[in-house]
Order: C-alpha cells, then sequence, then structure tokens
C-alpha cells in the first residue's frame, strides 16, 4: 500500500531505446505503467534522431539502454541523444540503466597510445546529462569511479545462486574461467556453499584465450563455470575442455552476465554441450544465435524493484546484496 502510495506521488517516466525494448517493456509491466511515447528514427546517411513525445518537465526520467553485439557504438549514440533530449526537457533528474555497459573491458592502457574506452564514454554519458548510471556486472567494480555521478553496479549472483540451488547438484565446484573473475566466482560460490577453483587464462591476441593452468580441486566434481560475460565464446569452451582434461565430470554448466555472443559464440557454445548455459537478458539474444540448452533469467523485477527504490529513497544495495 505505501509502496503504491509513493508511486502515485512521485512523478517518473520510463523511456526505452531502441536496443532492447523486450526487456524495458517486461519492467514497465512489473511497475504497472506505460513506457514513455518517444520517437527514435535513423537518417538515410546514419545519423539517430530521438524525440520525446511527452512532456517531462520537472519529472525524474528513466532510459532503458543496453549494448548489443555489433551495434554498441550505434546504441550508446542513441542513449546520449535521449539524455540530452531529457535534459533539454526540463527533466529533474535523469536515470540511466544501462544494462551491459560497452567498452567496460577498456578501462586502462595496456600499451602505449591507446585510448581508456570505458572512461570516455563514462564522460559522454555524464556530459549528455546522466545524473545517476545503473548498470549491472560491470567488468570491474573500479569502472564505478570513471563516472563523476554515482553509479548502481546490480549484482546477479544471488539470482544465479537462487537457481543453481534448486537442481540440488551433488560435489559442485564453482570456476571462474581466469584470476580476474575470482572474487565475483567466491561471491556466487559463497552463497552456493561450493569451493572455488581458477583457471589461468592467456590472451596471445584480442579474442584469442588458452588455458594453462587449473588451480584447485575439480576431479570428479560439477563444475559451473562463473563469468561476467561471454563475447566470442572461446574462454568457455577452453575452460570446459580444461575441465575435462583435470577429470571434471562431463556435465559442466555455464553462467554469466552478458550474453554479447559475438562472431561464431553461439555455435560454439551449442557444439560444446555444457549441460547448461545460464545467462541473463542484460542483452537480447536472437532467435538465430540461440541454441540447445541455453537458459535466460530475466533481470526485469530486478530493474522494476531498482526504480521504485530510487524513486521511494529507498536502499538499492539491499535488493541484491
Ligand atoms: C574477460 O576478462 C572477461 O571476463 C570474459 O572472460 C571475456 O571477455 C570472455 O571473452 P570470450 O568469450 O571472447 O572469450
Amino acid at each position: 500500500m505505501l509502496r503504491i502510495m509513493i508511486m502515485e506521488q512521485k512523478r517518473f517516466t520510463v523511456f526505452s531505446g531502441s536496443s532492447h525494448p523486450e526487456l524495458a517493456h517486461e519492467v514497465a509491466k512489473a511497475l504497472k505503467r506505460p513506457l514513455g511515447k518517444i520517437k527514435l528514427s535513423t537518417f538515410s546517411c546514419g545519423e539517430k534522431y530521438v524525440a520525446l513525445e511527452e512532456s517531462v518537465r520537472g519529472e525524474e526520467v528513466f532510459i532503458i539502454q543496453t549494448c548489443t553485439d555489433q551495434n554498441v557504438d550505434r546504441d550508446l549514440m542513441e542513449l546520449f541523444l535521449m539524455c540530452d533530449a531529457a535534459r533539454l526537457a526540463f527533466a529533474s533528474k535523469i536515470h540511466v540503466i544501462v544494462p551491459y555497459f560497452g567498452y567496460a573491458r577498456q578501462d586502462k592502457v595496456h600499451k602505449p597510445r591507446e585510448p581508456i574506452s570505458a572512461k570516455l564514454i563514462a564522460d559522454l554519458l555524464v556530459k549528455s546529462g546522466a545524473d545517476h548510471v545503473v548498470t549491472l556486472q560491470l567488468h570491474t567494480d573500479q569502472t564505478q569511479g570513471f563516472f563523476d555521478v554515482p553509479v548502481d553496479n546490480l549484482y546477479v549472483h544471488k539470482m544465479f545462486a537462487q537457481y543453481f540451488k534448486k537442481k540440488n547438484l551433488k560435489d559442485v565446484v564453482v570456476v571462474s574461467p581466469d584470476a580476474g573473475g575470482a572474487k565475483n566466482a567466491k561471491k556466487f560460490a559463497d552463497v552456493l556453499g561450493a569451493p572455488i577453483a581458477i583457471l589461468h587464462k592467456t590472451r596471445p591476441e584480442h579474442n584469442v584465450s588458452a588455458i594453462t593452468h587449473v588451480v584447485g580441486d575439480v576431479e570428479n566434481k560439477t563444475c559451473i563455470i562463473y563469468d561476467d560475460m561471454i563475447d566470442t565464446g572461446g574462454s568457455m569452451v577452453n575452460a570446459k575442455a580444461a575441465l575435462i582434461k583435470h577429470n571434471a565430470k562431463k556435465d559442466v554448466y555455464l553462467c554469466a552476465t552478458h550474453a554479447v555472443f559475438s562472431g561464431e559464440a553461439s555455435k560454439k557454445l551449442g557444439d560444446a554441450n555444457f549441460k547448461e548455459v545460464v545467462m541473463t537478458n542484460s542483452i537480447p539474444i536472437p532467435k538465430n544465435k540461440q541454441f540447445k540448452g541455453l537458459k535466460q533469467l530475466s533481470i526485469a523485477p530486478l530493474l522494476a524493484n531498482v526504480i521504485e527504490s530510487v524513486i521511494g529513497h529507498k536502499s538499492v544495495s539491499s535488493l541484491f546484496y
């Protein structure tokens, strides 16, 4: 009852960009309110066009736009334009919900004369008018510091753990496919009450990976590989091969937040015969990229709760910690 009163008192509108309308509609349905009217189109020369088709003067605005495979630049440009449109239309606050924040992996200068792309995108977003960013499982937590506005970096390890607990799997070990993901894998493992193993991964070149060592006991264990994203799928397929070579049980599960699924990822994952590949819907997975064993868990209820908490000035972290 209190929640309904808060929702009625506060004026806010949720707008969807064009990258993931299904997710935005699901969020709107959970909030029991329609999405804001917006025109999104592309001129014949490729430039994006955006117009909010209802007044947002004095209102809090939530913009849902994720980054997708091959269209990441288009998705971001559209998001910048949506923020600018809301800013120029006197929105009182602009909350940007970017479930998958593209460019997050380019967060430092590895080699001389490289850009720090993640920082540049963060700056552009803030310059466009974003007052607050909500995102899911940033590639590294410290990327939050790239934004000059508050960031809610949502975690989904509890959501995944709830899903796996129902399976009552025996002798489970959570596997991080690289040292960088170990902290994240540990959080998930702790909720499951399982130990972890860590793979040593090297990258001889962009989008190519090799597993050199397995640290931890995987023999006769049911392995759940846990990561923040699957891009080309190479890391995961190599990880599974390394685990089988080290005598893990043949039923290997794969669990990751962001289904980037670029290039031949879907085919590789389908051919690798994982027992299940469990992802969120932070990125839409088109029909032609789906395969047997793929399972998607929806983040829409979490996002709807986040919006309600923001509007109601309640804790957001308590929703997922
Ligand atoms: C790397 O640090 C990330 O956590 C992922 O493991 C990586 O981006 C996955 O890439 P791919 O699927 O192309 O191997």
